[in-house]
């Protein structure tokens, strides 16, 4: 596993709890937001690893919040509106695009990047910015780009804050003795669900408002680690148009489905959880069901995400893929003009 992961992957994972406290610390160099004028709404603007940062906002925000995926501006802004901008390198056109149309409104901002255009352009315009430390692809800096911009808008009562972080780290802890690459696969659930993924195109089912984003992550890190297709969808939306699709024996054979669930996840979704695995499981379909672990909405969340980023990288050294490059997306950047990327340097 370690000439596979020449770029030392499994290494960052090792440190995802030490990173979310260290991304909760980070936050206190940010000045608390001023509040004289009520927030209403939020915009996260980021893209690709950059924007699961946004929806962890999402998740936990007391106020109608949007993940913002585009370099068009951010619809209705006005003096109430709060603009999160994250991008990991600070140099991803959409981001900075967006950004810069909605510095022309009455918009209240903060920003979040290791460097790039974004830190330049926030230290220009005096916008609080959370840094973030360099030398991480930027999907692996998740920690901070979450749970950073999550501990500014908490000072100032914006977003849901668990009761006690340290509870939450130990969760995580426990996880990282539980998966680590030195835990057998028989005692090692993340290395079973990479072995029962192989060899087919994961489907990765959430429930709206608990674990839509958590599917959505293990999508994304699915096809940037192990470089292989795999999709998301989300309960109750789901049962509205995409149960019709099981239907065709040719394209599921080829499917396995894997179905988030939260303890925070209501009766009702919870019911249609239960209905979806057993329609797929009377279609022959192998269903993988998750509960996310914890004693906390906050907990859930990160160890849900914490296990996915697991799987997705044993699935890469399963299939003899290094998780960490990304070349097509190196290669679309080059092609595009973008403003440039950071090489990862992993520490
Ligand atoms: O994982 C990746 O490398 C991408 O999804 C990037 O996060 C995305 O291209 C945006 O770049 P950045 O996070 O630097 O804004």
């Amino acid at each position: 596993m370690a000439t596979l992961d020449a770029e030392g992957m499994l290494g960052i994972l090792d440190r995802f709890g030490s990173d979310c406290a260290a991304a909760i610390r980070c936050a206190d160099s940010v000045a608390p937001l001023p509040m004289s004028t009520p927030v209403d709404q939020i915009v996260a603007c980021g893209m690709g690893g950059s924007a699961m940062g946004g929806e962890i906002l999402r998740r936990f925000s007391r106020s109608p919040t949007e993940v913002h995926r585009s370099g068009r501006l951010p619809s209705q802004t006005s003096d109430r509106t709060l603009l999160v901008a994250i991008s990991y390198s600070g140099n991803t056109t959409e981001t900075l695009s967006a950004l810069e149309q909605a510095l022309e409104t009455q918009a209240r901002f903060l920003c979040v990047s290791s460097g790039g255009r974004l830190a330049e352009l926030a230290r220009e315009r005096g916008l609080p910015l959370v840094v973030v430390p360099s030398g991480y692809p930027p999907r692996a800096a998740l920690p901070y780009l979450g749970l950073g911009p999550l501990a500014v808008l908490g000072r100032s009562g914006l977003v849901s804050m668990p009761e006690r972080w340290e509870e939450v780290f130990q969760g995580i802890a426990e996880d990282g003795r539980r998966l680590g690459a030195d835990v057998p696969t028989k005692d090692n659930s993340a290395k079973q669900i990479a072995i029962a993924l192989n060899g087919r195109v994961p489907v990765v089912i959430g429930v709206a408002g608990t674990t839509d984003l958590a599917a959505l992550r293990w999508k994304t890190q699915i096809n940037e680690n192990a470089k292989q297709p795999a999709f998301c969808s989300v309960i109750p939306e789901l049962l509205h148009n995409e149960i019709l699709a099981w239907d065709e024996e040719r394209s599921r054979r080829h499917l396995c489905a894997v179905v988030l669930r939260s303890q925070d996840d209501t009766e009702a979704d919870a019911s249609r959880a239960a209905y979806v695995s057993r329609l797929l499981r009377e279609k022959r379909v192998p269903v993988i069901e998750v509960d996310a672990p914890g004693t906390s909405p906050h907990e859930r969340v990160l160890r849900l995400l914490y296990l996915g980023d697991f799987v997705s990288v044993y699935l890469a050294l399963s299939r003899r893929v290094d998780p960490t490059p990304v070349l097509g997306i190196d290669a679309m950047k080059r092609s595009l003009g973008y403003v440039g990327r950071e090489t990862p340097d992993v520490p």
